[in-house]
């Protein structure tokens, strides 16, 4: 049997005010949750969020612990899938929740990925005008990412994260023993979100993930509760400099705009996973930085072995042909032109060189559509 809780606990804190909540991240958090969240519970009722691959297998676990500390619990339980971050499943879930007479003092539980996370904290934010959420994740991305700042929301038949609010959770809750059964695709995908993080504003990180970062696909305990801490330092740290993405915020759309666009593209059913969108964005941002002169074409390939060496795609020519599919640049540039980041009118990128990268929004169209053509069409 293994071993638990061989690694100390963390606490990393994302301060905002009134609203400053704790991320606690460790082994076995699960087993200790009622000690957890108890004393921040505004009343011990509970409606778990989950889907059907997650529910299964932790389900019981996070049920019985807090059912034996007192807490009345109720659960609703999803499609797995980016599909299910859509306005019909949200009108069942709002349905479903009021069905069960949920109130304002009691608190919802996302426990699942990225897409359980958005969806519980924006049915959150909108049941009753708002009660309290707390989030639960159990994918690397949700771990590194979208359970921390409170980025809520659903999809649109016109993009992605179209309709959405910025909801805090009352407490993040990381228990590292789930990623056991995370499958490697997923465990791939979420990586490429702590890879955005040395690429964002920490060079040295990039430069310890370029050597180490295969232990964290590899199962490495260790390593994997590094990555984790230090992406939700990092993203504690710019959520509470700017919570609403008036400014830095943005640059945790690193490779974002062109992901979204092939997400887009495939229909969010399950052939192209949010990080492996965003690994291939990347490197075109990276691309285009080099076009403009901000930084050396070094970077891009730099930032491609990495994503090479623990085993992702880096191109959406490796995408279109697994998948048997034709891409076309300027389809693919009309998705971008849907994306929140349009201000005025103009597109919004993160370019510059690894490790320091800035918004820019006076690149020309044709250096992005070169620069997805070049991606449809790579041969490595
Ligand atoms: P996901 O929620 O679909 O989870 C990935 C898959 O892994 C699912 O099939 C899920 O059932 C399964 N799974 C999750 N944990 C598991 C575990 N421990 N064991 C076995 N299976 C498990 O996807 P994701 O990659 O976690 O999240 C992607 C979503 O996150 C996208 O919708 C994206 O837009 C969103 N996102 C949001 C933010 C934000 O700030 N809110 C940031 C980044 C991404
Ligand atoms: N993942 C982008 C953000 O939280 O701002």
């Amino acid at each position: 049997m293994k071993q638990q809780n061989h690694i100390p606990h963390s606490t990393v804190t994302v301060d905002l005010g009134d609203r400053t909540y704790d991320i606690k991240i460790g082994e076995g958090l699960l087993e200790a949750l009622g000690d957890h969240l108890l004393p921040i519970l505004p009343r011990p009722r509970v409606v778990i969020i989950t889907d059907e691959n997650v529910g299964p297998i932790y389900l019981p676990t996070v049920t019985r612990v807090l059912k034996a500390s007192g807490v009345t619990v109720d659960s609703i339980t999803l499609p797995a899938g980016e599909a299910s971050k859509s306005i019909t499943h949200y009108e069942s879930l709002m349905d479903q929740l009021i069905l069960l007479g949920t109130e304002r003092k009691d608190t919802l539980i996302a426990l699942g990925g990225g897409v359980i996370g958005d969806l519980t904290g924006f049915a959150a934010a909108t049941l009753r005008r708002g009660i309290n959420f707390i989030q639960i994740p159990t994918s690397l991305l949700a771990q590194v990412d979208s359970s921390v700042g409170g980025k809520t929301g659903i999809n649109s038949k016109h993009g992605k994260n179209l309709i959405g609010a910025f909801y805090q959770p009352l407490a993040v809750i990381i228990d590292l023993s789930v990623l056991d059964t995370l499958p490697k695709r997923e465990l791939q995908a979420g990586y490429a979100e702590v890879v955005k993080y040395g690429a964002i504003d920490n060079k040295e990180f990039f430069v310890w993930l370029e050597t180490n970062g295969i232990r964290v696909i590899n199962g490495n305990r260790q390593a994997q509760k590094y990555v984790i801490e230090t992406s939700c330092r990092a993203k504690a740290r710019i959520v509470s400099e700017d919570e609403l993405e008036h400014g830095k915020r943005a640059l945790l759309n690193f490779g974002h705009t062109f992901g979204h666009a092939l997400e887009a593209e495939f229909g969010y059913d399950g052939r192209l996973l949010h990080g492996e969108g965003v690994a291939i964005g990347m490197v075109m941002a990276l691309s285009i930085s080099a076009k403009l002169g901000m930084t050396k074409d070094t970077d891009a390939k730099r930032l491609r072995q990495h994503l090479k060496d623990v085993g992702m795609m880096t191109n959406a020519h490796s995408l279109s042909s697994r998948h048997n599919l034709n891409l076309s640049a300027e389809k693919l540039f009309s998705h971008m032109a849907q994306d929140k980041k349009v201000s005025d009118g103009k597109m919004v990128f993160i370019l510059g060189p690894l490790g320091a990268v800035c918004t820019r929004n006076d690149v020309n169209p044709k250096i992005i559509i070169e620069t997805l053509e070049q991606s449809i069409h790579a041969d490595d």
